[in-house]
């Protein structure tokens, strides 16, 4: 660990190294916005933004104060970036395109606040994000443009909120972890090089919803609820925020799987701006992600807020629980 790597200098080497222009001042604009978020977050409970808006999402989902003050966020920290064109989030329906966006280079692909559930329990919370390159810049946004592979990321990775805020990232080479030392607003590398582990760690999915699935499925879960997979024992975690899940799999093993389900095939979780950036960080840290029937990354969108099942993690787990499912 080297106390002394603070986030901007490090945005500016890769950058240069790989010529791509634009992306290290995004990618300070993200910690911008991870630092907002994280003091609105540890705000919210004395200063009454813990409620419900009472109104719902696209998703159909509640949307809570703190929900509309991360998207607000998010695009106010984005506007007037000649090289942002248009932002697609979960709490719009449609994308955004800022004004003069058609000069833009980049997309982003974001999930303001992930796991809202948790804010009135204090617990783990954190921002997904993907960007993406345009193909071609100086013409008017269209939304096609946001449907492109993850194998097209240009950069991606999450905040989380926790006790302390921590933002991880991948240019497409390592992954980097960084965090927040809140006192004078900076982060610091403190996770250089992630990788996850192998054949530890636990297995964390909603189990409540195991009569929803499908034989397969059930039975797949078994496997690990048991202590039968092959990859090894493991015990069960879930806090219920993708990011708090998926950051403790990332640095500890294991597996993190949101099914399909019979009514639903496709689960909960959406492509765009949760599995595919997260399942780029996975794979650049060694590990796996797959929606049961193929990579997650070569899945190419056809809707901003298209769901796909999801199963990530260490590269053992994820091959076994695809494979105990029958379906590759
Ligand atoms: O964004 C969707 C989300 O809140 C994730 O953060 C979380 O992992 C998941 O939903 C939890 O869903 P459920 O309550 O169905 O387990
Ligand atoms: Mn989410």
């Amino acid at each position: 660990m080297n106390r002394f790597t603070i986030s901007e200098q490090f945005f500016i080497d890769q950058a240069s190294a790989s010529a791509s222009g634009g992306l290290s001042t995004v990618l300070n604009r993200l910690t911008l916005v991870a630092r907002m978020l994280a003091s609105e977050i540890m705000r919210a409970g004395f200063v009454g933004k813990l409620g419900y808006t009472g109104t719902s999402n696209v998703q159909g989902e509640e949307v809570r104060e703190l929900d509309v003050i991360s998207n607000d966020t998010t695009l106010q920290v984005f506007e007037n970036m000649p090289m942002v064109a248009a932002i697609a989030s979960e709490e719009m329906e449609d994308m955004y395109v800022f004004p003069d966006g058609e000069n833009g280079k980049y997309l982003i692909a974001i999930d303001p606040l992930d796991g809202s559930g948790n804010v009135d329990i204090a617990g783990q919370m954190g921002t997904i994000f993907g960007i993406y390159k345009r193909p071609e810049v100086g013409k008017p946004v269209t939304v096609e443009e946001f449907y492109q592979s993850g194998r097209n990321i240009v950069a991606a990775g999450y905040v989380l909120y926790g006790p302390c805020t921590m933002m991880v990232y991948s240019a497409g080479g390592p992954v980097n972890g960084f965090t927040l030392d809140r006192s004078i607003g900076t982060f610091f590398l403190t996770h250089p090089d992630l990788k996850i582990p192998e054949g530890v760690g636990a297995y964390s999915v909603n189990e409540a919803n195991e009569t929803k699935w499908d034989d397969k499925t059930q039975a797949m879960v078994e496997t690990f609820r048991r202590q039968q997979a092959d990859v090894g024992k493991r015990s069960a975690r879930y806090v219920g925020a993708l990011v708090g899940d998926f950051h403790r799999t990332l640095l500890k093993g294991g597996i993190y799987m949101y099914p399909g389900e019979v009514e639903k095939p496709n689960g909960k979780l959406r492509l765009l701006y949760e599995n595919a950036p997260l399942a780029f960080i996975c794979e650049r840290a060694g590990g796996a992600a797959s929606n049961g029937v193929m990579p997650i990354l070569d899945i190419v969108p056809t809707g901003l807020h298209q769901r796909t099942p999801l199963f990530l993690g260490s590269k053992g787990d994820v091959e076994e629980a695809v494979r105990r499912m029958g379906k590759a």
